[in-house]
């Protein structure tokens, strides 16, 4: 009998013109580009319409999300509960399930990736007592975003945030995307490959870690205290958020580009967060020799998107914005060349008598 993989490493699922995760290099392309010159040359909206492109084996198309957010924003008074839902990620994934399949799923994907952030801005509005904050179709994704959740998008922190955005906008056959492939695979729609892509990504395993990375920067304070938390964390029994990472067995590509971008904010925390990385991979290499265990793309994602002024509630959706864009993508890409997904399992549980 087979034996069983439970978290299918080294698994080749798909042949992906989408992105290649090197983990030994440290290394991420995205649709032929490194992810450090994609994030520091190309709008949110050029990358999604090179993954889209890639998923589609087709030509890039210009992706006209703007109109796209104003659909959504029309959609807010038919949502119900679902922004005031108290976890980011569920109102998220309620609101996004309200959207109809056209049954085209270029359509669709144009429809999720411009009404993610709308969704998400205004559940943080509504949270904060504050009224939402309509789209302004002329700014680009990223700055509108922010303006939508903070009511202001000062240049520097909406380049930091499209920097960010396009960062995470794909990265391999990971929980979220082989949902959404999974999802795909059976027939269904883009929507809803894209609302199970949320649900992945939700834990805190997976998409979950950049708000406790910050918790730990707070509890920490400085840099002094740094080795004796992070031996007390590991002392209780307690994993260190944004460190270690399935694939990567060097420091995650995407820290440093994300450490880069965050540079001009002039962070209070930028500091503190580099302090806290050194002792953390210390202690992790005295711990753990066989096992490298560096920071992964959480930990600056805490320090940027705290940077820019978004609220820690709302990391976790902030990287379900970007990655939006890698599901569509994959559901274009599985869509073309995939199969039904339908692996086996081994039972184990009592035969009939
Ligand atoms: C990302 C992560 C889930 C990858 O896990 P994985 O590939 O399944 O690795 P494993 O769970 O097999 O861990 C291997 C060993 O390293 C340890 N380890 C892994 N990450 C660790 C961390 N962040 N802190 C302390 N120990 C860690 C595990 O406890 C395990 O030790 P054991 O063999 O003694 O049980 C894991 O590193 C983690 O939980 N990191 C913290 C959460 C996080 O930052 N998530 C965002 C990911 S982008």
């Amino acid at each position: 009998m087979a034996t069983t993989t439970s978290g299918l490493d080294g698994y080749v699922f798909a042949d992906t013109a989408i992105s290649h995760v090197d983990g030994d290099q440290g290394r991420l392309v995205i649709a032929g580009l490194d992810v450090e010159q994609l994030a520091t040359t190309e709008s949110f909206e050029a990358a999604v319409a090179r993954v889209l492109a890639a998923g589609a084996a087709t030509d890039r198309e210009p992706l006209a999300l703007g109109p796209a957010r104003q659909a959504a924003w029309t959609m807010l008074p038919r949502l119900g509960d679902a922004l005031t839902a108290p976890d980011a990620m569920d109102a998220l994934r309620a609101a996004l399930a309200h959207l109809c399949s056209t049954g085209d799923d270029h359509a669709d994907a144009v429809a999720a990736i411009g009404a993610a952030p709308v969704f998400v801005a205004a559940w943080s509005r509504l949270r904060a007592g504050a009224e939402p904050i309509a789209p302004d179709p002329s700014l680009g994704h990223a700055a509108d975003y922010l303006r939508m959740t903070t009511g202001a998008a000062p240049a520097a922190a909406a380049r930091a945030l499209e920097a960010y955005l396009v960062t995470v906008i794909d990265h391999g056959m990971n929980a979220s995307t082989f949902t959404a492939r999974v999802i795909t695979s059976t027939g269904s729609d883009l929507i809803s490959a894209v609302v199970g892509g949320v649900g992945a990504l939700k834990g805190p395993l997976h998409g979950g870690a950049p708000g406790p990375v910050l918790d730990m920067l707070d509890a920490i304070g400085e840099p002094a205290r740094a080795e004796a938390w992070l031996l007390g964390e590991l002392a209780a029994g307690r994993r260190i958020m944004g460190m270690g990472h399935r694939i990567y067995r060097v420091r995650d590509p995407r820290a440093a580009v994300l450490e880069t971008a965050v540079k001009p904010l002039a962070s209070p925390r930028l500091e503190l967060a580099r302090a806290v990385e050194t002792a953390a991979a210390k202690i992790l290499r005295e711990r753990k020799p066989d096992r490298p265990l560096a920071a992964n793309v959480e930990f600056f994602t805490a320090v940027l998107l705290d940077a820019v002024g978004l609220p820690r509630e709302q990391f976790a959706a902030t990287f379900a914005v970007g990655r939006v864009g890698g599901w569509s993508a994959h559901v274009l890409e599985q869509r073309r060349t995939g199969r039904l997904v339908r692996p086996a399992s081994r039972y184990v549980g009592p035969m009939p008598a």
